[in-house]
Order: structure tokens, then sequence, then C-alpha cells
């Protein structure tokens, strides 16, 4: 039996992109963008098993073993630092890690500041390195309502297009580094199939440079 190389996308509309970048490189399964509950697809032929998995998720399968290669976002492998290999920057699910607030905010370098965010790691590194003295505030979603509620003075979250600030009268202060979706693989797993992770960058290198993604 043809050994399958396991896939992880990140569910949604980043996954859809991807998967249509994976396509269009070789890597061809029936029905993975179907609209179903159903998680795994196979294409035998071609020892390919795709699944579906929470996007701040694909990084612990492939980094476990669960997964051979996955798509994450770099916010989520500089938040989390998997020890996995990062491949290659699809250049798709751009955005940027910034700091945000209202928009009359001034800050006072005298009180600690109150910052709420999913990224909790990237906060406090991000801070350290500027010298400033923080109170992470850790929340899983909604992180645009904290400054709102006066339960934070800033947030640093992710801004795609900006508006989600903007129908919440937030502004950008800075912006921190900014964002793309990366192909990551196990360690191991490398090392067994090189060659068949080797053609799907070298496909995926193709697309990008013709822009035909
Ligand atoms: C993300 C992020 C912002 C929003 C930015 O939230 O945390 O809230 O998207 O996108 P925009 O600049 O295009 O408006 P997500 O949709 O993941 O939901 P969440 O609030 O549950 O984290």
């Amino acid at each position: 039996m043809k050994t399958m190389l396991n896939i992880a996308l990140p569910k949604g509309r980043l996954g859809e992109k991807v998967y249509s970048m994976f396509e269009k490189a070789g890597f061809e399964c029936l029905g993975v963008t179907e609209k179903s509950r159903k998680l795994i697809f196979e294409n035998p032929e071609k020892g390919l098993r795709y699944f579906w998995v929470k996007p701040s998720d694909v990084a612990i399968y492939v980094e476990r073993g669960a997964a051979d290669i996955g798509v994450a976002g770099k916010d989520i492998l500089l938040e989390y630092e998997p020890d996995v290999y990062e491949l290659f920057d699809l250049n798709t699910g751009n955005c940027n890690m910034a700091v945000a607030s209202v928009s009359d905010f001034h800050d006072n370098p005298r009180k600690t500041l109150r910052v709420a965010t999913k990224f909790s790691n990237i906060a406090k590194r991000y801070y350290t390195s500027i010298g400033r003295d923080i109170d992470i505030i850790h929340l899983n979603g909604s992180i645009e309502l904290a400054p709102l509620l006066n339960l934070a003075d800033v947030i640093v979250d992710i801004v795609e297009t900006g508006n989600t600030l903007k129908a919440n009268n937030l502004k950008v202060i800075n912006n921190i580094f900014p964002i793309s979706a990366r192909l990551i693989a196990n360690k191991s797993s490398y090392k067994f199939n090189d060659s068949v992770i080797n053609k799907l960058v070298d496909g995926l290198t193709n697309l990008t440079q013709t822009k035909e993604f």
C-alpha cells in the first residue's frame, strides 16, 4: 500500500485558497472543497490525505506528526514557536500584527500599559524589545471590545482589511510585523518524504512566480 502524505489545511477562506494552490501544483484531491461536515479526504492514486483543522491547531498536528505538512500563519508560528520546518512563504493570507486603540489614545509611560490580545507571547516579546512595562490581558476573540470597555488601553491583534477596527472607531498605532501563510513540515516526516514535499514546494514556487493563483 502506498504511504499517504498527510496534509493539514486551515479551515476557512484561507484554507480554500491554499488548497486551490496545492491543486494547481499537482496535489489535487476530490471533494476537499465540497460543502460538508466531512474532515478527511483522500486521493489514494497520488498518496494524498487532506484534513481540515482549526487554523491555530495546524502547527500542533504538524509538530506531533499527525500531519506531515500543513499551512499555518506566521502569527501562529511566532506565538507558539512549534518545532517544525518552515519551508515556504505562500504569500497569501497577508495581514499585519498591529497595536491598536481608540483614536484619542495617549500613552502615559509612567503607567503600566494594559494590553489585550490572543497573542500573549508576541505582545510580551514586542513590549520587552521596546522596554515598556505591560500587563497582558489574554482574550480569545473580539479583542476590539477591550479598549472600548476600558478593559485594556491597547490591543495587539491581526489587521487584515482594517474593517473591524474602523467599525469600532479604533486605529492602528503601530504595525509590529507582516503576516502571511507558510508551508510547514514535521521534521522527521520531511526526512522520509523530502522528494514529494520538495515537488510541492517547486510547484508552489512556479505558481507564485507566475502569479497564477
Ligand atoms: C480577526 C482579528 C480581527 C479581525 C481583523 O478576528 O482578530 O478581529 O480578524 O480583520 P479585518 O482587519 O479584516 O477586519 P477573527 O475574524 O479571527 O475573529 P475573533 O474576533 O473571534 O478573533
